[in-house]
């Protein structure tokens, strides 16, 4: 049997790279996700095979039950708006285990008197320990910011740069000491070494997550994903265990490329979410304009006129934002277009890679309501339409279809590439008040005299224009 077991970890990594390119399209993502799972299922059934896990059967049984459960039911009743912190919640919890092997090893090694492992095995298991720990207590404050356990705010202190710089660099003096200790000349006892730096690494984690932002969360988690794959790869590397090797790596690299393309999109360096403060409500924008310096101002508009509007047009483009999910109004959204296409009238859906509070948002919950994946449109492809278009529909969006990011270079957006939604002939915002969104800034779409506002709920005002379409029927 045990000459099968590398077969089944090839197996598995194969699955779950196919399972990664099932998830880079809305119409293969289910399929990827099972792909992936089974192949799971494959490698955990295998790794009770191998010699390392004969004793602890009952153990490794228990600790699969109630992490099984726990994370089957936190999946089944987690919100989509709350999707972001079960990610750290689970990310952390990764990056802690991969900790907690190394620590494992080491003190296995140690106990059976064979002094600090062989420098090829202290180097992985040092970094598993030490990123692994990082990961694990940053996806805990990531977690508490975003559910409010933790200030959201920016927390800044005098001397912090100072303060962060000290801990790299104890760090990297007790990583050494461990690694010369691997070498054969201890000075220090090395347990001690290993407890310092894991303490110190979870201290780490802490100062590296609490200056950011809580609406910089998303990207700071798919960062921490990343940090947990490599830690996971490095403790594989410490188990000669082939799979962990490959899984982390694809955890790491994807996390790595994903973290990317949210920055990008947001048009942010990785280092000015890191270091950088973003996301705090200006003075004016806390409140939102009621009208521009020009003499232009809002143009408020109720159900019935937008329900007008909408009859008229021969092209709609319905653009989500994170309002959207906030009201969970897909459904409404989904009978709105409907009624709409029954009508003759055209419907696309424009999303942005942004749009919302993580990647695929507006897909994940356009999908619940079965709204037809060839209706969705990315940006590039949907932006050379908006001057086609009657009318854009912009529910719950707000800095993606900000004019300002193309044309204000003082703008904090400026350069971010946004919806052109101020193309269209005529666009009716509905949001419910004119406070900013994300980026804490006032939006000049609502000052163009081609834009109406229809303020209310997401839901209850797309369900009232509902009403009147079918009442005008
Ligand atoms: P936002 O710019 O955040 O705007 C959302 C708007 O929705 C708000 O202005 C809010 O206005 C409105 N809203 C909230 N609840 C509502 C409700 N119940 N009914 C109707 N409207 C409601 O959202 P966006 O346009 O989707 O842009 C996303 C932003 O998040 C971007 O700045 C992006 O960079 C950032 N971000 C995205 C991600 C990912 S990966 N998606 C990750 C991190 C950050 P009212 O309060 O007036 O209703």
């Amino acid at each position: 049997m045990e000459s099968l077991i590398p077969l089944a970890y090839l197996v598995a990594a194969v699955t779950f790279i196919l399972g990664l390119k099932g998830l880079s399209s809305p119409t293969t993502a289910v399929m990827g996700n099972r792909i992936a799972a089974a192949g799971m299922l494959v490698a955990v059934i295998a790794t009770f095979f191998t010699q390392d896990v004969q004793g602890g059967v009952p153990v490794i049984v228990a600790g699969m039950l109630v992490g099984g459960v726990a994370g089957f039911a936190g999946a089944r009743m987690v919100k989509m708006t709350a999707m972001p912190q079960m990610v750290a919640l689970f990310n952390g919890a990764g990056g802690g285990a991969a900790a907690l092997v190394s620590i494992l090893e080491f003190s296995r090694e140690l106990g059976a008197g064979r002094g600090t492992p062989p420098f090829g095995v202290t180097l992985p298991t040092l970094l598993a320990l030490v990123i692994g720990a990082v990961s694990f207590s940053g996806s805990a404050i990531a977690f508490g910011k975003l559910q409010g356990i933790v200030t959201p705010r920016a927390f800044r202190y005098a001397g912090q740069q100072i303060v962060t710089g000290a801990l790299v660099a104890a760090i990297g003096a007790l990583a050494l000491g461990l690694l010369v200790s691997s070498l054969g000349t201890a000075t220090i006892d090395p347990m001690l070494l290993i407890v310092a730096t894991t303490i110190l690494a979870l201290v780490f984690g802490v100062a590296l997550v609490l200056p950011i932002g809580g609406a910089d969360m998303p990207v700071v988690i798919s960062l921490l994903n990343a940090y947990t794959g490599l830690a996971v790869a490095m403790a594989g590397f410490t188990l000669a265990n082939q799979l962990l090797v490959v899984a982390g790596t694809l955890v790491g690299a994807s996390g790595t490329i994903l973290t990317r393309l949210m920055s990008k999109a947001m048009n942010r360096s990785l280092g000015n979410v890191l270091f950088g403060a973003f996301g705090a409500a200006t003075a004016a924008g806390a409140a939102g304009p009621t009208g521009g310096d020009d003499g232009r101002t809002i143009r408020s508009i109720g159900p019935e006129d937008a329900a007008i509007l909408l009859s008229y047009a021969q092209n709609v483009i319905v653009v989500p934002g994170y309002g959207l999910a906030v009201a969970q109004a897909q459904h409404s959204v989904r009978e709105l277009a409907d009624l709409l296409e029954s009508k003759g009238i055209n419907v696309k859906y424009a999303i942005h890679p942004v749009a919302g509070r993580m990647p695929g948002h507006m897909n994940v919950l356009l999908a619940e309501a079965n709204v037809p994946y060839d209706k969705l449109y990315d940006m590039d492809q949907i932006n050379p339409e908006f001057q086609r278009a009657d009318v854009a529909l912009v529910i719950g969006a707000n800095d993606v279809t900000n004019p300002a990011a193309r044309s204000n270079p003082s703008s904090p957006i400026y350069g971010m590439p946004i919806l052109d939604v101020d193309k269209a002939q005529n666009v009716i915002v509905i949001k419910r008040s004119m406070k900013p969104g994300f980026a804490g800034i006032d939006n000049d779409l609502y000052l163009d005299p081609k834009t109406a506002m229809l303020f209310g709920d997401a839901k209850d005002a797309v369900g009232k224009v509902v009403q009147e379409l079918k009442r005008a029927a």
